[in-house]
């Protein structure tokens, strides 16, 4: 048993993780988190007091985050500007937080000397064509394409620096798309379920031929408790479920789902640099570390997770208006 500190837990993924380790360790957690536009206090609400603390504030700060680095025994580290639609219109916050407050993690775990654990995605990999029957491994050269994974691939690459030059006893993970509640209304998924429950027509960039690798966030939370207890130190896993889908089919699915016409959708303006295809080959993690996903039936996940969009207006209205703005001024 001990006290992790969890950086982005407000966050989507983040507070998917603080919610298991709650149910299936004796851990402690505290969560440091900025509280940014992504970030909301009620995705944690309802887990008990004395064995969750959120912290505000920023992972840049430096002298905050080492007085919390002191006060734990290990560090899992979500917190980051995580939507490439909006590093494509404001890159900065992205440099600022993926960068500056990763290298800011690194440099308290280097003097506290504790054990680290950074979150990451394969985007850092770059895309691969539609017709490639290849999939990312570990061994898959760094290529980014937007502002969002060039600072992901960054951090990356920091980490692996801090690891051979000071000793920093550090893991990698990169996971594929995450799926399931609690997401911001930003992203694809999550958007076309509010869209449909709003009587607003989904949006599907470009042809919608654009594939990615879909995995529940619970099965990507059991991944990383995976690495935190056995993952070798200095070493990289790629999270994966075998979830390659279409855009085009996804929004299908979520309007069968919803019971209306399966192509009761727009096509919108494309993603700039937009990546085609993301697959992940998870390997090294099932057969080094012992690690399955749970969820093998996206329909069924899916399905779960519109219910849980149905009956949780309140979490996602206050943001659907501005999200829904800002698209329109894009065309999309
Ligand atoms: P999110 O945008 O939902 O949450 C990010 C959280 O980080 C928010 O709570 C936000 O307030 C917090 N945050 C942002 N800047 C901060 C700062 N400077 N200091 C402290 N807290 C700050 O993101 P997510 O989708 O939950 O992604 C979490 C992590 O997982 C990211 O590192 C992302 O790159 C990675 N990842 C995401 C996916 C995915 O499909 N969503 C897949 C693979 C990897
Ligand atoms: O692969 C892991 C990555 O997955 C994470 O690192 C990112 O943090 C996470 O946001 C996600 O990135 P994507 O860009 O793949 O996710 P997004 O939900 O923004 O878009 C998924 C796909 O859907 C992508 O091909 C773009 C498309 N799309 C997105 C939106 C918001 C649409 O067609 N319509 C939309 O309205």
């Amino acid at each position: 048993m001990g006290t992790l500190l969890v950086t982005g837990g407000a966050g989507f993924i983040g507070s998917n993780f603080v919610h298991h380790v709650l149910e299936h360790t004796d851990h402690t957690v505290i969560v440091l988190d900025k509280l940014t536009y992504a970030g909301n206090a009620a995705s944690l609400a309802g887990l008990p007091e004395d064995r969750v603390r959120l912290v505000e504030g920023d992972i840049a700060d430096a002298a905050l985050v080492d007085e919390l680095f002191g006060q734990v025994d290990a560090v899992v580290h979500y917190a980051a500007e995580s939507h490439n639609d909006n590093s494509l219109h404001d890159p900065r916050p992205f440099l600022d937080t993926n960068i500056i407050g990763t290298y800011t993690l690194l440099e308290a775990a280097r003097k506290h000397d504790k054990r680290f654990h950074h979150i990451s995605t394969d985007e850092v990999y770059g895309d691969l064509e539609l017709d490639d029957p290849a999939r990312f491994t570990e061994d898959t050269p760094y290529n980014p394409s937007s502002p969002y994974s060039s600072t992901k691939a960054g951090s990356d690459l920091l980490v692996r620096a801090w690891v051979r030059s000071f000793g920093v006893k550090a893991t990698i993970s990169n996971c594929s798309n995450n799926y399931g509640p609690y997401q911001h209304v930003e992203k694809f998924i999550p958007r076309q379920i509010t869209n449909v429950l709003r009587g607003i027509r989904p949006k599907l960039y470009g042809k919608g031929e654009n594939v990615r690798d879909w995995i529940h966030a619970d099965d990507h939370s059991s991944a990383v408790l995976t690495i935190l207890d056995k993952g070798v130190i200095g070493e990289t896993y790629l999270i994966g479920a075998d979830g390659e889908k279409d855009n085009k089919s996804v929004v299908e699915l979520i309007l069968a789902l919803s019971g209306q016409p399966t192509d009761a959708y727009d096509h919108v303006t494309d993603r700039a640099g937009h990546d085609m295809r993301y697959a992940i080959d998870s390997t090294k993690l099932r057969t080094e570390l012992g690690w399955t996903p749970r969820y093998q039936d996206f329909e069924a996940g899916l399905k779960a997770t519109i219910d849980w969009y149905r009956e949780n207006e309140t979490w996602w209205a206050p943001a659907k208006d501005g999200v829904e703005a800002f698209y329109a001024s894009k065309g999309q």
